[in-house]
């Protein structure tokens, strides 16, 4: 691991957006949480719902994320403990969006996040998960130059595998430059529908061409995933039976196995 008081920590990325990037993360996180890791949650979309699918008000954060990147604050200072235990979140607070601009003439600006985590002092944590924004942006740039795996999301539709290449580019190219362990977690193919012919088409081809890069465990479409942030809690504390709790819990699972594998 490349932070001393750290387990992994993985970036949830891809550049569209509606492809189950903040879904996963929130759920993932929280499965992990409930396996008894202790895990960070990160929130660097400006969009902020990861932190207001935990039920935080964005509008009542006062420091978060922004502090972080801006360099006021450290992640021990604005991490704030859920409800789930083991949970813990760096929100997003309204001037995270103004971030981006602002750092565009700082030294080192892709190096924040990975420096903010560096010389985080506490508890360690086993996982540190990131949900980035659907961009290939500089604030993406922090969380890949930050993390030790990038996790790809893939919605199985037509259009896919569409980006995909550009994604990949930007991880080879962030790890010549800027982080040479980035490595590749994985591929999770979510809001699978598997009675639909051309979702399964899509599946066997990214099987194909990505091997066991591509999670065994896929995520289902599932109406408990979408009401879940509605009701500020992550899915299985919605409904613990439903298919995309059990879904993000087995999924969980297997990220473990896979590091120990
Ligand atoms: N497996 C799923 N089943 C049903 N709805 C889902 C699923 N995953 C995500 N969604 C819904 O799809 C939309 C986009 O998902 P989201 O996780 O926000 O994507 P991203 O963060 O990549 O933009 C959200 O409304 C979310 O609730
Ligand atoms: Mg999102």
């Amino acid at each position: 691991m490349k932070h001393k008081c750290f387990g992994p920590v993985i970036a949830i990325a891809n550049q569209k957006g509606g492809v189950g990037k903040t879904t996963t993360s929130i759920n993932l996180a929280a499965s992990l949480a409930a396996l008894d890791k202790r895990v960070l949650l990160i929130d660097l979309d400006p969009q902020g719902n990861t932190t207001s699918g935990l039920g935080i008000d964005k509008k009542s954060v006062e420091q978060g994320m922004y502090s972080v990147l801006m360099r006021d604050a450290g992640i021990h200072e604005v991490l704030i403990e859920t409800e789930c235990e083991g949970l813990f979140l760096l929100p997003a607070s309204m001037d995270l969006a103004g971030a981006e601009v602002e750092l565009v003439s700082v030294e080192g600006r892709e190096n924040i996040m990975h420096d903010a985590i560096s010389s985080y002092v506490g508890e360690p944590f086993d996982y540190v998960i990131i949900d980035c924004p659907p961009a290939l942006n500089l604030l993406t740039l922090n969380a890949l130059t930050a993390a030790d795996r990038v996790l790809i999301t893939l919605q199985t539709e037509f259009y896919a595998m569409e980006g995909l290449t550009q994604l990949i580019d930007t991880i080879r190219r962030v790890r010549q430059s800027l982080n040479l362990e980035l490595s590749m977690d994985g591929i999770l193919l979510t809001m699978v529908d598997r009675r639909n012919n051309l979702a399964l088409q899509v599946e066997s081809e990214v099987r194909d061409y990505f091997g066991n890069q591509v999670y065994k465990n896929i995520i289902p479409r599932n109406v408990r995933l979408s009401e879940a942030p509605s009701f500020g809690v992550p899915v299985m504390y919605h409904d613990l039976r439903s298919t995309g709790a059990q879904a993000y819990l087995q999924v969980a699972q297997e990220l473990i196995q896979r590091q120990e594998a």
